[in-house]
């Protein structure tokens, strides 16, 4: 069995900066191209840092792979002028909203989304899409669910906003997303697969703690159908997030799981396993293409069931990162 993907997208990617840049951005080359995370130290809130960080992936790529950079900007209240100088920028995306302090780098984040009303009524009038970690400080296995009454009253107060719930974990928030023609969500490769049992019901695994924390079986059960099944406002974002080795292996583990090298073959081997390769292109790219209007530079990647081995590290430049299916085998690979 094969499929041939037209120009796959990750429509959420982090692909860090320096060393460990070089080390990962590579890795997401089967796909055509990505929405990249802003949540750098510092973070990128301006369209200069963005384009100079734009031009850093381009290079640390590698010369003959040609990559789709959709950036974003981390959110901060932007006056107009502003925002027409983001949108002019070439490579700009949207704006992606992190409560303050909610996770990796997100210090700077929104404390009183009041102060960016402003803001995100002149993104409505200006088609700039907001993405949002939807996560409240509250106990964590409630956060993304208390969060929504917050999507809730956006999606209501700016019917034309496009708002993209980032990483949805929940039953909850596929139900919310159902509700208003102006939601989008992603939804990521291991909130598709894990429930909290994996992460913590036995030995601790640091690799596969991430922010939001994966929740229960219903709620995992719930994500895999919706994709499956072709869920229209449902996007692939793989929240691949690689933090060095001895960030995650350690006392007070940063949040993150490694996905983007495994990410395809493993998404094929889910929908094959649920007779839904049909549904896959449409998860991958086709919905984020419509929904955004994107039009991604043509690529093509076949996929197969022949086995692959997931190596147990990878390492280069002096970095190190672990990622999912370390040292396993995942049923389906990269026809080359
Ligand atoms: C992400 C990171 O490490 O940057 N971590 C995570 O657990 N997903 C940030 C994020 O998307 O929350
Ligand atoms: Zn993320």
């Amino acid at each position: 069995m094969e499929i041939t993907l037209e120009s796959p997208l990750d429509m959420h990617l982090h692909l860090r900066d320096g060393d460990m840049l070089k080390l990962v951005a590579p890795l997401s080359a089967d796909f055509a191209g990505a929405v990249i995370m802003p949540n750098l130290v510092p973070p990128v809130t301006e369209p200069g840092a963005m384009v100079a960080y734009s031009e850093r992936i381009r290079e640390a790529m590698g010369a003959d792979c040609e990559f789709d950079r959709y950036m974003t900007l981390f959110f901060t209240a932007l006056t107009e002028q502003q925002l027409v100088l983001a949108q002019e920028t070439p490579g700009f995306f949207g704006l992606k909203l992190y409560p303050a302090g909610i996770t990796t780098n997100s210090e700077g984040g929104v404390s009183n989304l009041a102060e960016a009303e402003s803001t995100l009524k002149l993104m409505e009038e200006m088609g700039i899409p907001l993405l949002v970690h939807g996560e409240s400080h509250g106990f964590v296995m409630d956060r993304e669910a208390e969060f929504l009454s917050v999507y809730r009253n956006l999606a209501r107060k700016f019917p034309k906003l496009r708002l993209c719930m980032e990483h949805i974990t929940t039953a909850a928030a596929l139900e919310l997303l159902d509700e208003f023609e102006n939601l989008c969500a992603t939804v990521t490769l291991q909130h598709l697969i894990i429930t909290l049992d994996d992460v913590a019901g036995g030995a601790l695994k640091p690799h596969l703690f991430c922010k939001p924390i994966a929740k229960r079986p219903g709620d995992r059960d719930a994500l895999l159908q919706a994709a499956i099944n072709g869920h229209p406002r449902l996007m692939f974002g793989s929240d691949s997030a690689p933090h060095p080795r001895c960030k995650k292996e350690a006392c007070g583990c940063a949040a993150g799981v490694f996905t983007a090298p495994l990410a395809l073959p493993k998404l094929a081997e889910i929908f094959a396993q649920h007779g839904a390769l049909d549904k896959l292109q449409g998860f991958v790219s086709g919905n984020a293409c419509r929904i955004h209007g994107l039009k991604p530079h043509a690529k093509r990647v076949t996929l197969h069931d022949v086995p692959m081995s997931v190596p147990s590290l990878y390492a280069d430049y002096g970095q190190q990162v672990v990622p999912m299916y370390a040292g396993e085998e995942i049923s389906w690979s990269v026809k080359a």
